[in-house]
Formats: structure tokens, C-alpha cells, sequence
């Protein structure tokens, strides 16, 4: 593994989602050592950045802000150090909600219906145009930190406060009732979809369900019919190239009662610890966690060309 020279892999950082950075880092550091990779633990929360400059090429496992949404990258870019995964446009546009899914009905991919909401929202305008259920959101956040699932109009305020103390921006999107999946976007292709199914005793797959429980149940095969998985994978390659996201990934989505599609949201650092979904979809084709990790890092060797031609040429 010579070839990669000294890695750092970037894990911590300051986001509300740095635990479970921690996590997901440590597994892909860990994985890498036991390649033979030449990797070091670099976490931005504790070192100075220019430290980076003793390094060959980054591994990127940071979620949230200041890791997962063009700032880091963007630092990496300037160093010209290699890093893994989406650029700077597709990480901070990925990050934001609400721009990625006005990019998304731009183009006319299925998202859910929504709007930004602030101090001065009238709350009964809001559920006359969405209806009840509502889901509200950081728009910003990750991990489903400071969301809520709004069933009566009582409810919308105390959720938007909620929501609001982790975000400047927050949205209220209306309620999707049916299935949830998730598909992994790996070196240009779409994965065996995976299918959520968070316990009976939850409103939605909340950070409880993804994180603290053990009951949560993940279906791949996703249960989906040959037709209705290739029509998820290809929805999912579209809105993972909208927004120019490049290397690996993950889109979330849900299937309604009428057996459509809704697009949720793009993730490009998803979580990898080895219980992780993009580690589990990766198994369904034959890459240990360990081989994933090398896969990833190895978009890293092509570097100038995916950054600078391919992203500029889809943005363009
Ligand atoms: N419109 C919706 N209808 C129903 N459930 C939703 C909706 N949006 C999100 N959820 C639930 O909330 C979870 C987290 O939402 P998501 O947009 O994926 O944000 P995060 O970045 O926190 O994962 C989803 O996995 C799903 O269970
Ligand atoms: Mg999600």
C-alpha cells in the first residue's frame, strides 16, 4: 500500500455529530493499518490544519459542518493534498438541506414538499400548505439531531424550537407514511438498496434508532420488487449527480403508500462504522470493510482528474 503514501484520516471535528465521527473514524483507521496503509488519526478539533501538510493524501470521515460540507475540503483543495469522496460544491450543497432538495424539484426528481420557517412563521399557514404530519429539521444537522415528527398543530412550535437550537435554518417538510430505504453510492454505481425498518416504538429512524438501539431491523436484499430496486438505484444516481457528489455516498429516500419514491436528503461522509450502511451494502457485493476502505481511498490516486475535470464538467 506504498503507493498511498502517509494518510491522514480525518475523524472528530467539531460538528454535533463528532461521536459519532469518533466511531466511524477509528473503524476506518483501524481497517487501513491492517491493509498496511501508512495512516494517522488527524482530528481537526485538536490539531492545527497546516499540520496536514506533512501528508500525502486525506481520508475525509467527518460529518457535519466544517467536515462533511466543503470547508474542510476546501482547505485540502488549497494544501493540494488528495482527499476522498464529494468536492467543495457537492459537500456544501449536500449539507444543506433545503438547497438540495430546490435542486432536486429544479430538475423534477420526487422530494417532499417543504419550507424554511423562522420567528415570524405563521404555524397555521404552514400546516395548510404541508398538512399534518409534518417533519421538522435542522437543515444543516445530521443523525437526525433536533428533528421532530409534528401530529398536531400544538406540536409545531416547541419542534421548531428544537430544531432551531441547533440550526439557524430550519425546515418543515411534510410527512412521507410508507417505507424507508437508503442507497449507497460507491465508484459511479448504486448498491444493493437497503431497507430501514427503525422499531414500532419510534416516530421515525431517529438518533436513538441509528445509534443507541439494537432493534433497529435493515433488510438487503431491500425487499423491493427487480423493477421498483433499479427505478430506486437510478432516482439515486440522478440526485447523487445533481448535486455533483463524487467517490462514494449515500441518498436516503422513502416509498409512499402508492409505491413512489421520495428523494430525502444526500449524505457525502456517511457513517462507517463496520455496523455502518455503506459498509453493509458493500458486503452485499463482496468488499470486506477493510477493502471498502482501501476502495475509497484509492479515488484519491486520480485526484486532479475527478476534482478539477469531471465535477467542473457536470457543474458546467
Ligand atoms: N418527509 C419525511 N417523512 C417521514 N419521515 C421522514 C421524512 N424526512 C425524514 N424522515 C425520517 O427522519 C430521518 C432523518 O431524516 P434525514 O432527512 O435523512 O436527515 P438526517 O441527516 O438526520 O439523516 C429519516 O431517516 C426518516 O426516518
Ligand atoms: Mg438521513
Amino acid at each position: 500500500m506504498a503507493q498511498f503514501g502517509k494518510v491522514a484520516v480525518l475523524f472528530g471535528g467539531t460538528s454535533g455529530e463528532r461521536e459519532v465521527s469518533l466511531k466511524s473514524g477509528q473503524a476506518v483507521l483501524d481497517a487501513l493499518l491492517a491493509k498496511g496503509v501508512d495512516a494517522e488519526a488527524f482530528d481537526p478539533a485538536i490539531r492545527a490544519i497546516n499540520a496536514l501538510a506533512s501528508y500525502d493524501r486525506a481520508f475525509i470521515v467527518l460529518h457535519g459542518r466544517g467536515g462533511e460540507d466543503g470547508q474542510i475540503q476546501g482547505v485540502l483543495e488549497w494544501m493540494n493534498i488528495p482527499y476522498t469522496g464529494s468536492g467543495v460544491l457537492a459537500s456544501a450543497l449536500g449539507m444543506d438541506k433545503a438547497r438540495t432538495k430546490q435542486l432536486w424539484k429544479g430538475i423534477g426528481l420526487p422530494t417532499a414538499p417543504y419550507r424554511l420557517l423562522d420567528e415570524k412563521t405563521d404555524y397555521e399557514a404552514v400546516i395548510a400548505e404541508l398538512g399534518l404530519p409534518l417533519i421538522i429539521k435542522p437543515v444543516h444537522e445530521g443523525s437526525s439531531i433536533g428533528m421532530s415528527k409534528v401530529e398536531t398543530p400544538e406540536q409545531l412550535e416547541p419542534a421548531y424550537r428544537e430544531a432551531s437550537g441547533h440550526d439557524a435554518v430550519v425546515m418543515a417538510e411534510a410527512w412521507i407514511t410508507g417505507r424507508e430505504f437508503t442507497v449507497v453510492m460507491l465508484n459511479g454505481k448504486a448498491l444493493p438498496v437497503i431497507r430501514l425498518e427503525p422499531p414500532k416504538d419510534v416516530a421515525f429512524y431517529d438518533y436513538q434508532a441509528k445509534y443507541l438501539r439494537n432493534d433497529t431491523h435493515y433488510g438487503i436484499p431491500s425487499g423491493l420488487t427487480d423493477a421498483e430496486e433499479k427505478e430506486l438505484q437510478m432516482l439515486a444516481l440522478r440526485a447523487f449527480d445533481a448535486v455533483g457528489a463524487t467517490g462514494w455516498g449515500r441518498i436516503d429516500a422513502m416509498q409512499d403508500m402508492q409505491g413512489r419514491f421520495w428523494l430525502l436528503e444526500v449524505n457525502t461522509v456517511p457513517g462507517m462504522t463496520d455496523h455502518s450502511l455503506v459498509p453493509m451494502a458493500a458486503k452485499a457485493v463482496g468488499y470486506s470493510f477493510a477493502d471498502l476502505c482501501v476502495s475509497i481511498l484509492s479515488q484519491t490516486l486520480g485526484f486532479a482528474v475527478e476534482n478539477s475535470v469531471i465535477t467542473s464538467a457536470k457543474v458546467g
